[in-house]
């Protein structure tokens, strides 16, 4: 599904990524840990094609991403990858189920498909009865949750999480975590999660630990 090869990344003199090289299963859901600073949200960036690599190659679903110009890069990135981030980032002054809808909207499919798919994973989360609520109306473990639900709206193959529960209290950190096995349960997405938590790392198919800029070692 995904095979990242030998990726390096400076930023001027610092060198962060020094030959990543990794490959992910469809369906398959792997940690990435590693200290403050060793690199993992700039490579969780570079897999998401936010951030291009100074070297080294990415393909996704047979795609060869760095090939890819800007624009098409971001009509693929729309469409096959879902993105959560430590922080919702979801916008103020939209409800939850408009929020969701964002991302299908941008992606041109039709408003009605959009809105009924938003509605199916606000159901799935358990979120229904908030749909018309505000971010600021919901609580964080609700709020990283309608995150998720935007993250799903196009039905990407891969999505990208970035301390996804960095921000949350630990019931609600369990919580999300619960809910990325069981969507991948039910819709056989692959996941790539970076995360200080200990208990969501181990819960992954497989953890990988960034240090030094490369890959240390992979476990079961
Ligand atoms: N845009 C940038 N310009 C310069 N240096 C950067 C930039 N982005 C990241 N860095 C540096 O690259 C290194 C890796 O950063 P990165 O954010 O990937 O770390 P991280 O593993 O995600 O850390 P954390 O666990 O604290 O989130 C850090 O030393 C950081 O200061
Ligand atoms: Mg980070």
């Amino acid at each position: 599904m995904i095979i990242v090869k030998d990726i390096h990344k400076s930023y001027g003199s610092l060198e962060v990524l020094k030959g990543i090289s990794l490959e992910v299963e469809k369906g398959e859901i792997i940690s990435i840990v590693g200290a403050s600073g060793a690199g993992k949200s700039t490579l969780l960036h570079i897999i998401g094609t936010l951030d291009r690599a100074d070297a080294g190659t990415i393909e996704m679903n047979s795609v060869n991403v760095r090939k890819l110009s800007d624009k098409k890069l971001a009509a693929f990135r729309n469409k096959h990858i879902g993105f959560v981030f430590q922080f919702h980032h979801l916008l103020p002054e939209f409800t939850a189920l408009e929020n969701i809808c964002i991302p299908g909207f941008l992606g041109r499919r039709n408003k009605r498909e959009v809105e009924r798919k938003a509605l199916d994973l606000l159901n799935f989360m358990g979120l229904k009865e908030r749909s018309h609520h505000k971010p600021n109306e919901l609580s964080g473990g609700e709020q990283q949750r309608v995150a998720v639900a935007r993250a799903l709206i196009n039905n990407p193959d891969v999505i990208l999480a970035d301390e996804p529960s960095g921000n949350l209290d630990s019931a609600s950190a369990v919580e999300l975590h619960n809910l990325f096995f069981s969507l991948r349960n039910s819709f056989n997405q692959t996941y790539i999660i970076v995360t200080h938590n200990f208990d969501l790392a181990n819960m992954a198919d497989r953890k990988l630990t960034i240090r030094d800029g490369v890959i240390e070692k992979a476990s079961a």
